[in-house]
């Protein structure tokens, strides 16, 4: 743990530019929420405390939150340095250096913030920002340098007058403070500006007047400097951070053959030699084992547990389901809220009807089984070890072991199956 070290995460604006009846920081990206990008950075960070300062929506957006993290609340939402002045009443006591992160810059990654850390540290600095240098940067806050090309201030975009928005370089948001000269400076921050805000960035101006160092950190990848305001940038981080996730599963062992036009959600496990074929959408909470293949037009959403040697085609949508060793669906399925055995062959157009209006119920397929083409199993029910069933037949009795089942509703078939 680093004892010298909190962490407060800026989340509690009111994300006008979303146009959205869900908090900014609730929008998903790759299956997973904003906010939590940011909240699992700073935990890797292992800071002694970390704060996060909500506001508009806070019981949904708390809902996000682990117990570990400390949770004010913003009353009024009246600019980035009244959030900061809100998060440092979660930190009493402490002493050392305060970060800032912004609950909206989710594809900052932890090498970048240690290096940001350790510069400030390494300079005693009273405070460090991560700037980034844009070919457009038009919306962000721009670095002012004084003649000595010392930082000196920021100019926001909307008090930024012709000059300054020639300026390149830009401020990602993410700061570190030293806590003492954070306190000392917060309380002459004024609202006087465009928006009548509270701005978090006049700190710097105030500072530098103070005869304090502040020192500046680029980032290397601008990517990781994106901050979401509509949703337009939503999409950006979301291509960003899908490219990234299905870079690390190639980089492990997955052949993913277009990886364009692959959505894997963020966490998901796929085993060494599985084939992702493209169009194929895989949602959070799926595991996929070795050597199998998927796709394309592949749809695997919530509490698919793939196992090894499956080979699931095109035009599939499996939910809640187990899918046992070496089972084939190879075309046109519904398999939801089931259990399927090792080596079973699925024929096209096969359903699992698991819902009755109100409730959602089982099916049990055993290994070895041969479900024929158009095969409705109205759940709950039971395909028995080796058995088979009809083109089109409708099953809505279990079908014992070794039994052939046909016809609607299906009739199980005297002789062995
Ligand atoms: C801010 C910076 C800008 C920087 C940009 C980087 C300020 C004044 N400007 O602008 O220099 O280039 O981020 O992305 O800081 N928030 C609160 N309470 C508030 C207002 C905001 O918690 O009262 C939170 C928001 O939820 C968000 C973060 O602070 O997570 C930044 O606020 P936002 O309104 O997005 O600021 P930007 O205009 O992006
Ligand atoms: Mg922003």
């Amino acid at each position: 743990m680093n004892k010298k070290l909190a962490i407060i995460i800026l989340s509690a604006g009111k994300s006008t530019r979303m146009k959205s009846t869900l908090p900014k920081v609730l929008h998903k990206i790759c299956g997973k929420s904003m906010l939590s990008y940011v909240i699992d950075l700073a935990r890797s960070l292992s800071p002694k405390r970390i704060v996060a300062v909500l506001g508009r929506k806070h019981e949904l957006v708390k809902k996000e939150i682990p117990v570990s993290v400390k949770v004010v609340l913003q009353r009024r939402l009246i600019g980035t340095a009244d959030a900061v002045r809100t998060g440092l009443a979660g930190l009493k006591g402490f002493k050392g250096t305060v970060l800032i992160l912004y609950g909206d810059v989710p594809l900052l990654k932890k090498d970048t913030v240690t290096k940001l850390f350790k510069h400030h540290i390494e300079n005693k600095a009273d405070a460090t920002l991560l700037s980034a240098q844009l070919k457009k940067p038009k919306g962000y806050g721009r670095i002012l340098r004084d003649k000595y090309f010392s930082i000196c201030g920021i100019a926001e975009e909307k008090d930024a007058d012709e000059f300054d928005k020639d300026i390149k370089e830009i401020n990602t948001g993410i700061m570190c403070f030293n806590k003492a000269s954070l306190d000392g400076a917060l309380g002459k921050v004024r609202a006087d500006n465009e928006k009548k805000e509270f701005y978090l960035t006049d700190i710097i101006k105030i500072l530098y007047r103070q005869g304090k160092l502040i020192e500046g950190v680029k980032v290397e990848d601008n990517l990781e400097a994106i901050g979401i305001n509509s949703r337009v940038e939503l999409a950006s981080v979301i291509s960003i951070m899908q490219s990234r996730i299905n870079k690390g599963l190639m980089l492990s062992g997955v052949s993913i053959v277009d990886p364009k036009s692959t959505f894997i959600s963020y966490g998901t496990r796929i085993g060494k030699d599985s084939v992702i074929y493209p169009f194929t959408v895989i949602e959070s909470d799926v595991k996929i084992g070795k050597r199998c293949s998927i796709g394309p037009f592949a749809h695997l959403r919530e509490g698919a547990r793939i196992l090894d040697d499956v080979t699931l085609g095109n035009f599939l949508e499996i939910t809640r389901a187990k899918i046992g060793r070496n089972t084939f669906a190879k075309h046109f399925c519904y398999i939801a809220d089931s259990r399927i055995g090792n080596s079973v062959n699925i024929g096209a157009g096969a359903i699992t009807a698991n819902f009755d209006g109100s409730k959602k119920h089982h099916t049990v397929i055993k290994d070895k089984a041969l479900i024929g083409s158009d095969t409705i199993m109205v759940a709950p029910v039971k395909i028995g070890r080796s058995s088979k069933t009809g083109a089109g037949s409708v099953i809505i009795k279990d079908v014992p072991d070794r039994k052939t089942a046909v016809g609607v509703p299906a009739r199980i078939l005297k002789n062995k199956g």
